[in-house]
């Protein structure tokens, strides 16, 4: 069955946007997953087709409604998983695609303004997931974000599934850096050790690169690095 997702969105003109191109856009125009807009606007039931109110409480910016999202939401909902993309929620993770791109696909809520009203999110049962430490202004780019990342993983999307297993985050690990030719370029050598043809040596390589680099900039990975190390060396041993 064709993996669907299903983007519910102020401005459904957005999309499918960079998901049209290169492997995204191939495997779409392919049938390898399909992409449906719903535009939350529809949902409105007054003649100004409102979507959004002020706070209760007070302060700046409108908040959008929850009978209103929740009538687009059901418009779509079939048991996949539901996603609202906000700054508030878990950082999304490789994992967290691995995990969409085995599910049947995905229904994505964007939000715009202060964000939606929380009764809705806790109805429906909502994941709520951010890209990252910022504040975009709507919740599609991170939806494509989200997309992008899930697609890759898709069967037959992907050239060679081998390059899946050795990017940034298969392990808690970022990737080792990557060159090509010429092999000198502006007095800069590739390492020695990548071109003497020594596969043993090549990937022992790579692999103290990518823990050097993962230990330099990413020290929360590197502690998941270690802490898993140390369990897999506990449960080898039989020890608790
Ligand atoms: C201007 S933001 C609202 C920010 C919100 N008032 C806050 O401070 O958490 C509007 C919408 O953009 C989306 N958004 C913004 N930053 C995001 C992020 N880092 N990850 C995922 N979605 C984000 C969300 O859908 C959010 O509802």
């Amino acid at each position: 069955m064709t993996w669907r997702a299903s983007v519910l969105t102020l401005f459904t003109e957005m999309f499918p946007g960079p998901l049209g191109h290169s492997l995204a856009g191939r495997a779409l125009a392919e049938g390898r997953w399909a992409l449906g807009t719903v535009n939350i606007r529809d949902f409105a039931t007054d003649r100004h087709r409102s979507v959004d109110d002020t706070p209760f409480g007070g302060g700046a910016g409108m908040v959008m409604r929850p009978d209103v999202v929740d009538a687009a939401m059901v418009s779509v909902a079939d048991g996949r998983p539901l996603v609202y993309l906000t700054p508030r929620g878990r950082p999304f993770r490789q994992e967290d695609a691995k995990r969409l791109a085995a599910a049947p696909g995905v229904v994505l809520l964007c939000g715009r303004y202060e964000g939606v009203d929380q009764r809705v999110i806790e109805a429906r049962g909502c994941e709520e997931v951010s890209v990252g430490d910022y504040v975009l202004s709507g919740g599609e780019l991170a939806a494509m974000a989200v997309l992008d990342a899930v697609v890759r993983l898709l069967p037959g999307v992907m050239g060679a599934p081998a390059s899946a297993e050795e990017e940034s985050f298969a392990e808690p690990l970022l990737e080792y850096p990557h060159y090509t030719r010429p092999a000198e370029w502006q007095g800069r050598r590739v390492p020695d050790v990548l071109l003497s043809g020594h596969h043993a040596a090549i990937a022992a390589w790579r692999r103290a690169e990518a823990e050097r680099i993962t230990r330099a900039r990413r020290p929360d990975l590197w502690a998941r690095h270690v802490s898993a190390a140390c369990a897999a060396i506990v449960s080898k041993s039989g020890t608790p």
